[in-house]
């Protein structure tokens, strides 16, 4: 607990995040504006700052599109929306959707769209999957990390209370995946958070499996992305 608690606290401290929170508490500024690889994304204190891991991620995504020639892509809980946009600009991706469940994250994402308009990108207000219409080639999300309770909305960005939302994904992602199409998850492996062989356990029986898992750890953190597929059987 106190090595996570202390994790928490290094995570707390990386300096996109440390300057969101001064100007929100010293100088009651509400929000601003966060440069992320060639974007600048809006957030405000109730919104997910992008950090070195969400770059890792996208570095990770932005790979893979190019060598799946991937045309369209979803990120569940996409906060400001830095992933989604980062593979949209550094790649040939067609349309893009962006999804969080806080309506914060949301305000944000809207506010940096006005900034880069662009007509292949939607934004919806969406609980996991409940407000998605259409399939896509690849969804992806840099979930919350830990499945701890979440009595807010703003705790929403750090935990998953008993994974309930990896399960939802784990069994409905199939229905909006094209035939080739792969959920794309980066989890935190450091102690006291996820495992894939956990995630294993969970999805014994779902439509999806665990395609291949790829340790990412250039940082104290460890970090892991989990592809998975539609299982041949379903
Ligand atoms: C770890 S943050 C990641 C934010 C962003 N993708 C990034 O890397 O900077 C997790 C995000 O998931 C969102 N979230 C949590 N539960 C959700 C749910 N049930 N449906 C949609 N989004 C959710 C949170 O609001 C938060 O923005």
């Amino acid at each position: 607990m106190l090595t996570r608690s202390y994790k928490s606290f290094r995570a707390f401290l990386s300096p996109a995040r440390a300057i969101a929170t001064m100007k929100w508490h010293i100088w009651k500024m509400p929000a601003l504006w966060v440069s992320f690889r060639n974007i600048e994304v809006h957030v405000t204190p109730g919104t997910a700052v992008p950090n070195r891991a969400s770059s890792l991620f996208a570095s990770f995504l932005v790979s893979m599109i190019r060598e799946r020639k991937a045309r369209s892509l979803l990120e569940i809980g996409a906060g400001s929306g830095a992933i989604g946009l980062a593979c949209k600009d550094e790649t040939q991706l067609g349309g893009v959707t962006l999804l969080d469940i806080s309506p914060c994250a949301v305000e944000s994402m809207q506010k940096t769209l006005l900034r880069y308009p662009d007509s292949a990108v939607d934004v919806i207000l969406s609980d996991g999957l409940n407000e998605v219409k259409k399939a896509y080639d690849l969804i992806v999300s840099n979930p919350p990390h830990g499945d701890a309770p979440a009595h807010t909305i703003y705790h929403r960005r750090g935990n998953d209370p008993g994974w309930s939302l990896h399960r939802r994904l784990f069994g409905e992602a199939h229905r909006h995946l094209t035939a080739e199409g792969r959920l794309v998850l980066f989890e935190n492996g450091s102690p006291g958070y996820s495992t894939p062989e956990m995630f294993a356990s969970i999805l014994e029986g779902s439509p999806l499996e665990i395609e291949r898992v790829v340790y990412l750890t250039p940082t104290e953190y460890i970090w892991y992305v989990m592809v998975l597929r539609v299982r041949d059987s379903i």
